[in-house]
């Protein structure tokens, strides 16, 4: 019996040091994709990297996932955004994407069966739909003008949402505000950038001032007046002010 179990232990060491032997160059590989990686992303991270480099499909075969045809030379004159302006467009970009999660955890606070007001559950779920159509607006504008060609690494990542409860539907609707708000200063920082003497980017700024700025005008004022509508459902009617509004949402 005794063994039995110590030749069954040597036999658990002896795979196990082949297990070891079989995964290192498997493991020595992963690393220099890590380190690859983390290269890469320090290219794509200094702003200063040349427009020339930035668009040269050809280099960088290890990149992967480009097919196995060179991307042919063409001329990349009308690839002209300002790079001050093209990262405050990543940055706005992330801003709706947050604005998305944020609303979507409202969404599902509202969704709770303990809490269950349907109305303003469907107004956030909505609303972080459109959050996130923004987002994804903003990243095809980008291609749009040429300036979506190198890894997209770090374009977006995932927020975590700091609050997830909220006292009342008022609350939630102050917060909707508030939010809303840092996102029209946020788009007007994008403007003023992409904007200038020399550099005006007529296009984008025409875009952003008829569309985004529109809608986060006409946005705000409706979450204002919301809001008001429900603080005096609420001083009148208490709960049942609350549950009343909930169903008209
Ligand atoms: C998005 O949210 C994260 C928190 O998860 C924060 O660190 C980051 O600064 C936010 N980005 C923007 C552009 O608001
Ligand atoms: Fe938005």
């Amino acid at each position: 019996m005794v063994k039995l179990i110590a030749s069954l232990m040597l036999l658990a060491v002896v795979a196990q040091a082949y297990g070891d032997f079989k995964s290192k160059p498997e493991s020595k590989s992963v690393l220099r994709e890590l380190k690859n990686e983390a290269s890469r992303q320090n290219q794509n991270q200094n702003p200063n990297r040349n427009e020339k480099k930035n668009h040269n499909h050809g280099e960088g075969q290890d990149q992967g996932c480009k097919g196995s045809l060179e991307v042919p030379e063409i001329p990349k004159g009308w690839i002209d955004m300002n790079q001050k302006c093209i990262n405050k467009m990543r940055h706005q970009i992330q801003e709706e994407i947050n604005a998305s999660y944020q609303y979507l955890a409202m969404g599902a606070y509202f969704a709770r069966d303990t809490v269950n007001r349907p109305g303003f559950a469907e107004h956030f779920f909505t609303a972080a739909k459109e959050e996130r159509e923004h987002g994804s607006k903003l990243i095809e504008y980008l291609s749009m003008r040429g300036q979506l060609t190198d890894s997209i690494t770090n374009l977006i990542t995932v927020p975590t949402v700091a609050k997830q409860e909220w006292n009342n539907g008022a609350a939630a609707l102050e917060e909707a505000l508030e939010l809303e708000t840092k996102v029209t200063r946020s788009i007007r920082d994008v403007i003023k950038t992409c904007e200038g003497s020399k550099d005006n980017d007529y296009h984008l700024v025409d875009y952003l001032t008829g569309v985004y700025l529109e809608e986060q005008l006409h946005g705000q004022r409706d979450l204002a007046g919301k809001l008001t509508t429900l603080k005096k459902m609420l001083s009148t009617h208490g709960e049942l002010g609350e549950f009343l509004f909930d169903k008209n949402l």
